[in-house]
């Protein structure tokens, strides 16, 4: 844990910023361990570049950080009489942060904390710590990879549960839930809202569950991920209900090459604009580039959206240990949709994938 610590302080100084400000979330749990979530009372870690971690927290909170914390915190306890603001001020203060730069989360901390730190020291200068705090947690260490391959073991082992259950006339939310269910049964979570999409439906990609029952023809999009350890997995397969149209048949052959693709571009020194672009150049060429609608993939870990992307723009060299999704789509009003998604981690040679549950057409018996 004080070896993030000491990533981070390097990061920051490379980064030229004095110190960076982390609320209740993610990041705060990477860096100190302390399980919290944020709500309506403020909380606010402060990592300064040279010294102590300092927090400024809701005074019932305190035992609990203290405990959790994986190293000596300093802390600035407030009550729900006092208010926040005089020990956020004494905070800034001590850390001497009027004038300096300081890193904040721009897709984390809200309106309230920001304003709340610019009136405790209106000379200081924010500025996006995302970046900073992206390069530390892009690259896992053996204990987050194996929490991480335990978290797709847990899903793959469910989603074939879940498969075998799948019949004419069962509506998504059914199958969601039974897919739900039996990850809760083995002690784990679904890491975000499980996705069944099935019929026209699997033409939209963040489609919401319906009561819509599968019919024989329907592609059925399952999209799915599990938790453990705080580490997301994230797979998607696409399965028939009895016999595919042709051009079901064509999606399909598409989207998996498409796949293979971007797994085979995925190595230390490719970006994620490349992987992306040898995914999208097989879907291109087979003539539906215009109904691939998203990126190739996302980052994954301890949040199921994190950087790095694979997307245009994207140009920075993926590099050792680095964990995302490769997950092209083709979607197609009226007639439905294939997603294949894959968990791989960057290796020296090249990529492995995590997830290994059959990519092959699966046609259920109607
Ligand atoms: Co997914
Ligand atoms: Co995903």
């Amino acid at each position: 844990m004080s070896q993030r610590l000491n990533r981070l302080r390097a990061e920051m100084q490379r980064a030229g910023v004095a110190a960076v400000a982390v609320v209740p979330g993610s990041n705060l749990s990477y860096l100190t361990g302390l399980d919290m979530h944020i709500n309506e009372r403020l909380a606010v870690a402060f990592f300064p570049s040279a010294g102590q971690p300092v927090m400024v927290l809701p005074a019932l909170e305190q035992p609990r950080a203290a405990a959790q914390a994986h190293f000596p915190m300093r802390f600035y306890p407030w009550t729900d009489s006092e208010g926040p603001h005089e020990a956020l001020g004494r905070a800034m203060a001590d850390l001497q942060l009027d004038g300096a730069r300081l890193g904040v989360e721009y897709t984390a901390m809200r309106v309230l904390e920001l304003r709340s730190i610019e009136q405790a020291a209106p000379e200081v200068v924010v500025g996006d710590a995302t970046p900073i705090l992206a390069a530390l947690r892009m690259t896992k260490d053996a204990q987050e990879l194996a929490a991480m391959r335990t978290a797709v073991h847990i899903v793959e082992r469910t989603l074939e549960v879940a498969i075998s259950q799948i019949k004419v006339g069962m509506t998504e939310r059914a199958l969601a839930n039974i897919w739900d269910a039996a990850m809760r049964e083995i002690g784990s979570a679904p890491s975000f809202g499980t996705i069944v999409a099935s019929g026209p439906n699997a033409a939209n990609p963040h489609h919401s569950n319906t009561d819509r029952a599968f019919q024989p023809g329907d592609l059925i999009i399952m999209d799915g991920g599990a938790v453990y350890q705080g580490y997301a997995s994230d797979i998607t397969r696409t399965v028939v209900l009895g016999e595919p149209s042709a051009e079901a048949r064509r999606l399909y052959e598409l989207v998996q090459a498409a796949n293979a693709a971007g797994r085979a571009a995925a190595r230390p020194g490719a970006s994620g604009e490349q992987v992306d672009q040898a995914a999208r150049t097989v879907i291109t060429q087979g003539g539906y580039g215009a109904q691939f609608l998203h990126r190739t993939g996302h980052g994954l870990g301890l949040d199921v959206h994190e950087p790095p992307y694979m997307v245009a723009g994207n140009t920075a060299p993926l590099t050792l240990g680095m964990t995302f999704t490769i997950e092209p789509g083709i979607y197609v009003p009226g007639v439905g949709g294939v997603r294949i998604e894959d968990d791989v981690v960057i290796t020296a040679d090249g990529a492995e994938s995590l997830t290994t549950f059959n990519r092959d057409l699966i046609v259920l018996q109607p």
